[in-house]
């Protein structure tokens, strides 16, 4: 199964023969978007199609493979940015239609989930997952009923974010910290010599929002909001936004983001009664919301599983992995008019 992943800045292609990956690669255009501060559409269309063949060719390498010996192509078809989508599926269709193999369109989001299989060999019966990157704060109930990793897939939304992405969230902040995009990681290292309790930044959702009936959704956008009238109340006092500044409000953003991240996950693995944790996102990345987590699930006797970083951030081997698993469903072939759907829902 050759998996191609093209939903937001990242170009990936991957093979993988059920859950084995036998090579993938992965371009990305995020430094083109430096100087937006964000990624830029069009910019992003553009830059996959530079580097999908190029990535594609890559990933025949690693595999020590050739486009004569794949057998199905998958793609993502949503949700994501339109025109990035339609890049990906336009190449997945050729291949597809050159090749005389099936096509399968995936659903990015549940891809997140199906990578575990690449890692673990199968997907638990039933787990909870929490799925944290630029684009998407999702927390998703899971069930692989075979449990042997070919079980049909049934992907339920818990939950999600209402405004910002938990790591838009931390892009947002280091622009008002005055740290370069994508801030994540810059934010993470000013973080490492803060003190996470210097200010007490909210956690919870506005009171306009019915918690009893959502319990599982997400909000940052009063967190960032806090975080910038921490920063001019700063800056009115005659304080220069840097040093141990910088690194307290970096630390206690980061302790309310993991600390909300982790409640509501552990919450709904124990409302639902499942015994494991899946994470995935480029979010995942983040020292203290992946050391958080495993400490509440360890505490609550849950188990947590997390891909490797390469595998929790886009890439082709997460969307080749959901395609072998449909296809060993029965699912599908797509038809060749496959449509892409930026606001696909899980
Ligand atoms: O999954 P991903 O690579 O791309 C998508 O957004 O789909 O996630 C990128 C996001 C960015 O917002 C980035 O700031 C965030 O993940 N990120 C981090 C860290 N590394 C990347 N956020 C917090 N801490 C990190 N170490
Ligand atoms: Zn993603």
């Amino acid at each position: 199964m050759l998996g191609i992943e093209s939903s937001c800045d990242e170009t990936g292609v991957a093979l993988v023969r059920g859950a084995q990956l036998l090579g993938h690669a992965v371009a990305s255009s995020v430094d083109e978007h430096v100087r937006f501060g964000g990624v830029v559409p069009e910019i992003a269309s553009r830059a996959h199609l530079e580097a999908l063949l190029p990535t594609m060719r890559r990933a025949c390498e690693e595999a020590g493979a050739t486009l004569a010996d794949v057998d199905a192509v998958a793609v993502t078809a949503g949700p994501g940015l339109a025109g990035a989508l339609l890049v990906g599926v336009a190449a997945a269709k050729a291949l597809a239609l050159a090749l005389d193999v099936p096509l399968l369109g995936v659903n990015h989001l549940v891809a997140h989930v199906a990578v575990d299989v690449l890692v673990s060999g199968a997907l638990p019966e039933r787990s909870v997952a929490l799925l944290v990157s630029g684009g998407h704060t999702e927390l998703l109930d899971v069930r692989s009923p075979a449990g042997t990793g070919v079980g049909a897939l049934r992907v339920e939304l818990l939950g999600q974010t209402l405004d910002d992405a938990a790591g838009e969230a931390f892009d947002k902040v280091a622009r008002l910290l005055g740290l370069p995009y994508p801030g994540g990681p810059h934010v993470q290292r000013a973080a490492e010599s803060g003190d996470p309790a210097a200010f007490a930044f909210p956690r919870g959702l506005t009171a306009a929002h019915d918690l009893r009936r959502h319990p599982y959704d997400f909000s940052f956008s009063g967190l960032k909001t806090a975080v910038a009238r921490q920063v001019d109340a700063h800056r009115r006092a005659g304080g220069e936004v840097d040093g141990p500044f910088v690194a307290d409000v970096a630390a206690s953003f980061s302790e309310a983001v993991a600390d909300v991240l982790a409640r509501k996950t552990v919450s709904a693995a124990q409302d639902r009664g499942v015994q494991t944790v899946l994470l995935g996102g480029g979010v995942a990345a983040n020292a203290r919301v992946r050391g958080l987590l495993a400490e509440r699930c360890e505490a609550a006797g849950l188990a947590l599983r997390v891909p490797p970083l390469r595998l929790c951030t886009d890439n082709g081997a997460m969307v080749a992995a959901l395609g072998a698993l449909a296809l060993a469903d029965g699912l599908g072939p797509s038809p060749l008019d496959l449509a892409t759907d930026p606001g696909l829902p899980v």
